[in-house]
């Protein structure tokens, strides 16, 4: 029989503390069992999936537990994200894979969109040829050939474990029977409601069959979508870039004037390549090479930090800060002047790029007094679409994913067609623009990264997996468009140099500096007004901005043996989910 818990604690005050303290813990136990969001890290002996949505990691841990490796919690929880994360997670868009299998061998899948067959470099400008403002970000044309459901696929039949099917059955039930509509969609959805018309799916994407928008806790559903995720969980990728669902993408496509046709679509085809590798004091960091930029500037970056002697300069100082945005600056200037599709650029210099010599160059001509000028007359890059989205994943043999992709701009081109359910993205305004264009505001015109038919526009998608003695010891990435690069990059220093706990590491304060615009981005609530004014003494342009980065992360701990995953704190509905 149960007692009341005063009789097993007599009224001296010492029996009265150890009851106060049992009944705290008790509760926190009860608090910890229930509810694995509730503290910034989470801890899993057997698995780790962190996304930017609760359901989608609960999907890819659901899978893990029903034996698959993590490719396969990978597949499926990128297909949940299409349909819980729709902003972002996607198949109607494109990205990257980072795997390293448990033997420590390191491969990427490349899925990033491609130009259509009728892309031309002068499409986006009138017929002066003058480039017509905003055209290839928000009209149909921007659209590139999705890649996203041909990179899974093949991912899959690569190096997964579990029947395809099972991995997409997921996000069909969750498409078909719907989930509770969250407080970070609703808020979009209300957004979303006084858009332009013109963005057809988008003007009633977030609507019940009443007509009225979907309400917080109401019951989501999505059948249009349940039915192209059915088609691709019955024929595989053919399911999407043949038949019932590439017939309606070319019927859409001429519909609204775009020129993705049913050929872009069958000759569409993810790519297996070879990482990017560099080092940092014992580590191994692997990562995106081209058509991502990420991996590249990341390690370029790493090495230039390399050569400073961290000891002596205060983590976040005026300093520091200062070095790390020289390091930004510079690597961000390489980035825009040499990298583009590998397809198409079979000469860039990536080797140079990623080599100690070449940081050391780099790294002496800093100015530890004085900020840099970014020189206009050269190179620089445009700002570009800041939604994307990132997960990691880790099993318990050790295999390891770390997987970005992306619609380019939030909800990407806000259209698509109501009888397949699912979004185009925008990724076209990730090629330069203009040939020989390069200016202050940001524009480039460099050769390498062009419009070509069948091209991949440069990504600064940054999925990354640093290793330790062969085992994952971190798996990283975020959105952000190219503040992608740099928030990958400070939070790998922050663990791999200052030994961060992976949350903290996370929640660091992050800048930004992306050679141009010159300008120096920071989280305005974290940088003391003292930093900041000594940054401006120094020529750095200050440019405060509210949060810069979703990082999703997981780290190994080799002592205790167990998995330690975060979701930023700046995610609405991210978690991290171990087991
Ligand atoms: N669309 C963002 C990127 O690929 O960098």
């Amino acid at each position: 029989m149960i007692q009341p818990l005063n009789t097993y604690f007599p009224s001296n005050p010492m029996m009265q503390k150890l009851k106060s303290g049992m009944i705290q813990t008790l509760c926190l136990v009860m608090l910890l069992s229930v509810n694995f969001n509730l503290y910034a890290q989470t801890y899993g002996k057997n698995g780790m999936v962190v996304s930017d949505n609760v359901l989608a990691s609960e999907v890819g841990i659901d899978i893990l537990k029903k034996g698959g490796n993590a490719i396969d919690a990978s597949v499926a929880t990128a297909f949940a994200l299409a349909v819980t994360h729709p902003e972002a997670g996607n198949i109607g868009g494109g990205g990257f894979i980072v795997f390293m299998d448990s033997a420590g061998i390191v491969t990427t899948i490349d899925f990033r969109e491609k130009a259509p067959l009728k892309a031309t470099p002068d499409m986006f400008k009138d017929a002066s040829g003058k480039l017509i403002e905003g055209s290839n970000h928000e009209t149909i044309k921007a659209v590139g050939v999705p890649g996203t459901v041909a990179g899974l696929y093949l991912t899959h039949q690569k190096y997964g474990k579990l029947p395809w099917r099972e991995l997409v059955q997921p996000a069909v039930d969750l498409a078909k029977n719907g989930f509770p509509m969250t407080w970070g969609l609703y808020r979009v959805a209300l957004n979303m409601s006084v858009l332009d018309p013109s963005f057809d799916i988008m003007a009633n994407y977030f609507r019940n069959a009443s007509g009225e928008i979907v309400q917080p806790g109401e019951i989501w559903t999505q059948p249009a979508l349940a039915n192209t995720l059915a088609l691709i969980r019955d024929k595989g990728q053919d399911g999407f870039y043949r038949g019932e669902v590439a017939e309606e993408i070319e019927a859409y496509m001429k519909a609204k004037g775009g020129i993705i046709t049913k050929e872009d679509l069958e000759k569409y085809t993810a790519v297996e390549r070879k990482p990017v590798k560099g080092t940092y004091k014992g580590y191994d960091i692997y990562s995106m090479p081209p058509p991502s930029s990420g991996g590249v500037a990341l390690i370029e970056m790493m090495n230039l930090m390399e050569q400073a002697d961290l000891q002596t300069i205060e983590f976040n100082s005026t300093a520091y800060v200062h070095l790390v945005a020289e390091a930004m600056r510079r690597a961000f200037a390489d980035r825009a002047e040499h990298l583009g599709d590998p397809d198409f650029n079979p000469d860039m210099p990536i080797d140079r790029l990623t080599s100690k010599e070449f940081a050391k160059k780099r790294f002496d001509n800093i100015d530890m007094e004085k900020a840099s000028l970014s020189d206009s007359s050269k190179f620089g890059q445009l700002y570009d679409g800041s939604s994307t989205t990132h997960f990691s994943v880790v099993d318990k043999a050790g295999n390891a994913v770390s997987l970005t992709y992306t619609l380019e701009n939030s909800y990407g081109v806000g259209m698509g067609s109501s009888k397949l359910g699912f979004i185009f993205n925008n990724e076209m305004g990730d090629f330069n623009p203009e040939a020989g264009i390069t200016n202050s505001s940001g524009q480039v015109g460099s050769n390498p990264n062009l419009i070509a038919p069948e091209k991949r526009m440069l990504s600064s998608m940054t999925p990354t997996i640093v290793a330790k003695d062969g085992k994952p010891h971190l798996i990283i990435g975020s959105p952000g468009g190219r503040t992608i690069i740099n928030t990958v990059f400070q939070t790998v220093l922050n663990v791999l140099e200052y030994n961060m706990r992976i949350d903290k590491a996370i929640e660091a304060m992050k800048i930004h500096h992306q050679w141009l615009p010159d300008r120096l981005m920071y989280e305005r609530h974290l940088m003391s007004p003292d930093t900041r004014d000594a940054l401006e003494k120094m020529g750095h342009k200050l440019y405060g901005v509210n949060n810069l980065g979703v990082l999703m992360g997981i780290t190994y701990d080799p002592v205790l043996k167990i998995y330690v995953g975060a979701a930023d704190s700046s995610s609405d509905d991210g978690a991290a989910v171990g087991y």
